[in-house]
């Protein structure tokens, strides 16, 4: 009513239903059926999940899902992929091929999940470590070098010690090919001229010399953090 009120007709005694009273019945009387409509839309008559019912013979408006019930995508049966295990024993190979474009995703989850802690190189020395976070461990020791591919799966998803697992924000075929990459980065820190083909091993001084003819710089041997 108050934004009628400015239209009231200035001569009152004359009491004249002119146009603009009308419409500002219509509009009054409209605002009360939209407010009634809208009310109506906020509360429908229906049951809200997990609401009583007592029309149920449990009092329940939702039913029970029948045993054995699965969300679709989440039967995750296959032991090996969704836990790392097989028969129970951490898996020594990973359960996919790893090609070169799942080994550049592997890399690039790393970096987004890994690197604050562990570091580009996996040498535990990642930048929230040197703000003073704790030591995370490096990957360059015997005992990780040496272990299987299903106890790196296992260590992303369920955590170890003061680390975190990353089952929530990763999924599992990510997960093993962050693995994927920790074992290239091992293998990078760690290489030794016998795993180079014999026919290649005249060629590994290659690049830093055609670099060096060139003027160029050698490329870098290690990334920065
Ligand atoms: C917030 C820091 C942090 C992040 C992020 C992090 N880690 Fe760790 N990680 C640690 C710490 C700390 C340890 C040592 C835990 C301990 O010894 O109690 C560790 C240990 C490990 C180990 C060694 C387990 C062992 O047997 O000694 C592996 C492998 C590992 N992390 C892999 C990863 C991978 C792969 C990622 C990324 C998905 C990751 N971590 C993310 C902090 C982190």
């Amino acid at each position: 009513m108050r934004s009628c009120r400015g239209w009231a007709p200035r001569e009152s005694t004359t009491l004249r239903t002119d146009g603009r009273l009308l419409t500002c019945a219509l509009l009054v009387a409209s605002a009360a059926l939209v407010a009634g409509c809208r009310q109506d839309m906020h509360d429908t008559p229906r049951y809200e999940t997990f609401e009583a019912n007592p029309n149920m013979a449990d009092g329940r408006a939702s039913r029970a899902y029948p045993a054995g019930t699965v969300a679709r995508g989440q039967l995750r049966d296959d032991e090996y992929f969704f836990t790392g295990k097989v028969n129970g024993e951490f898996a020594a190979e990973f359960p996919f091929a790893i090609a070169a474009a799942d080994m550049a995703r592997g890399q690039e989850r790393y970096t987004a999940y890994c690197t604050p802690c562990h570091g580009q190189l996996g040498d535990g020395k990642g930048m929230v470590v040197q703000r003073g976070l704790r030591q995370a461990a490096t990957y360059h020791q015997d005992r990780l070098r040496d272990a299987a591919p299903g106890y790196l799966y296992d260590v992303i998803s369920n955590g170890f010690g003061a680390m975190q697992g990353y089952a929530e924000q990763v999924p599992p075929r990510d997960r093993w090919l962050i693995a994927a990459y920790v074992r290239a980065l091992q293998l990078s820190q760690n290489a030794k001229v016998d795993d180079v083909p014999a026919a290649d091993r005249g060629k590994l001084d290659a690049p830093a010399a055609s670099h060096a003819a060139a003027g160029e710089p050698a490329p870098a041997t290690r990334a920065e953090h």
